[in-house]
């Protein structure tokens, strides 16, 4: 993975990245000696290193009890319990993926909504299927991913009966506390546990992320292995030009400072439209606090440049980009020739197609630049496990000296309770008798 911030570079004043250096310094120091504050959700920092064979087999071992007894398996959770499983399974899937031969089943996710219509048609759809459940929640009470997991515990035992039922539902939770723990420990099921020192965006290397991926037929030593790597390269004695994590973290901080607060991550390939998800949930949850942060965005190109490109080059000035580039596609096809050029295309007959993307990612770096939007550039050789491991280390260091930077505890989310609290007063639930009152007020 290479990261280039020249064309960011020059639109902050001269030395204004390398005057960060210190609070940079500051915050990987205090990460390390768990000085920060957040302190005790650290135990990502040091995880992939700390992950070992027999973990990876364990986890192999529970993957092919359902890749051999399910045709698709629901991953249910939300937010930091399904962003990552979906965004690297989605990197590596082939696009179309009834189109390949696979013995992997089929991936679902579910639990990240209250849809109606979407739990519905799920429950459709598996009727005819024989399927399978991860029921993934940290706290193990969240409403969304819980009234899923009702929902399909159910039909699975419905459909299986109670007791073969329990070999295909696994859950991944808290050791002792939350519901899906009590249900887990008294149904029995297989069940592996979140550390409590590993919150939920920064999870998708713990079991969280791994089960799933490894039902889906991927290789999660690969991708543990590329986090390892990259974690080594982000240690905190590395000087600040060869750490990657800690160059974006300074970079995004210094153009935050210019006056830029929005930050748009923009992919050229389709397969990473879930990466942009992931990101927008580490940082956005990560750095929103405290009426300080950068707006997390994101955007598909080249596909986005016919609806959101407008507004990204002439749109109001408080944009930046970060561009996530994959250097080789895994596959080979060129523009056909065509005797009667009836289109005109003759003039790209021959040549790779994402030779054609690569300039379109050219001629839109120039013109961003050119429109006044500084341009962070992060690249990976393929998509691969190894690559994505990489990554995902990456912005989440990045994201924990960033954050720290900006002087939030990145590793916290209070904002997010206050929906809840108003959904479980609007709902009955009991012990919000109180809001439900004062709510009722409000709504005179
Ligand atoms: O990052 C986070 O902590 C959150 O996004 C959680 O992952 C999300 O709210 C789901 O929580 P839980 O795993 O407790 O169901």
């Amino acid at each position: 993975m290479k990261i280039n911030i020249s064309k960011a570079a020059s639109f902050v004043a001269a030395g204004a990245i390398e005057a960060l250096e210190p609070q940079v310094k500051a915050a990987q120091e205090a990460l390390e000696q768990g000085t920060c504050p957040g302190n005790d959700f650290l135990g990502w920092l040091h995880l992939p290193s700390s992950i070992t064979p027999e973990f990876i087999a364990e986890i192999n071992e529970t993957a092919k009890v359902l890749k051999e007894n399910c045709e698709a398996v629901v991953v249910a959770g939300i937010g930091g319990s399904y962003l990552g499983a979906r965004m690297v399974i989605d990197a590596l899937s082939n696009s179309f993926g009834w189109l390949q031969p696979s013995d992997a089943p089929r991936i679902l996710f579910a639990g990240n909504n209250i849809g109606e219509d979407y739990l519905s048609e799920l429950i459709g759809y598996l009727k005819g299927v024989k399927f399978g459940v991860i029921n993934i929640s940290k706290s193990g009470t969240t409403t969304e991913t819980a009234i899923t997991f009702r929902l399909l515990k159910k039909m699975c035992e419905d459909q299986r009966g109670k007791e073969e039922a329990k070999k295909v539902i696994v859950a991944i939770t808290d050791a002792k506390k939350g519901a899906a723990r009590t249900t887990a420990d008294k149904e029995g099921y297989k069940s592996f546990i979140i550390p409590n020192n590993v919150g939920g965006r920064f999870s998708v290397l713990t079991p969280v992320g791994l089960l799933p991926i490894a039902v889906a037929g991927f290789d999660i030593a690969a991708l543990v292995k590329g986090a390892a790597d990259m974690e080594a390269q982000c240690d905190v004695n590395a000087p600040l030009a060869n750490n990657p994590a800690a160059v974006y973290a300074a970079t995004r901080n210094a153009i935050y400072q210019s006056g830029k607060k929005i930050e748009i991550m923009a992919n050229y390939q389709p397969k990473l439209h879930n990466l942009g998800e992931w990101w927008k949930q580490l940082y956005g949850e990560s750095e929103g606090k405290d009426g300080k942060g950068i707006f997390p965005a994101s955007v598909d190109l080249t596909t986005d440049l016919h609806s959101m490109g407008q507004w990204i080059q002439d749109g109001e000035r408080t944009i930046f980009e970060t561009v996530i580039s994959v250097e080789k596609p895994n596959t080979t096809l060129e523009v056909p020739s065509d005797a009667e050029n009836l289109d005109g295309l003759n003039f790209l007959a021959g040549k790779r197609i994402d030779e054609v993307n690569k300039m379109a990612e050219l001629g839109t770096q120039l013109a961003h630049v050119d429109g006044g939007v500084p341009n962070i550039h992060i690249s990976i050789e393929k998509l691969d496990e190894y690559n994505i491991g990489q990554l995902i280390y990456f912005f989440e260091k990045g994201c924990g000296i960033s954050g720290l930077i900006l002087g939030v505890n990145p590793f916290d989310q209070p904002g997010v309770e206050a929906y809840k609290k108003n959904m479980f007063a609007l709902l009955g639930k009991p012990g919000y008798e109180a809001e439900s009152a004062a709510i009722q007020e409000r709504l005179k």
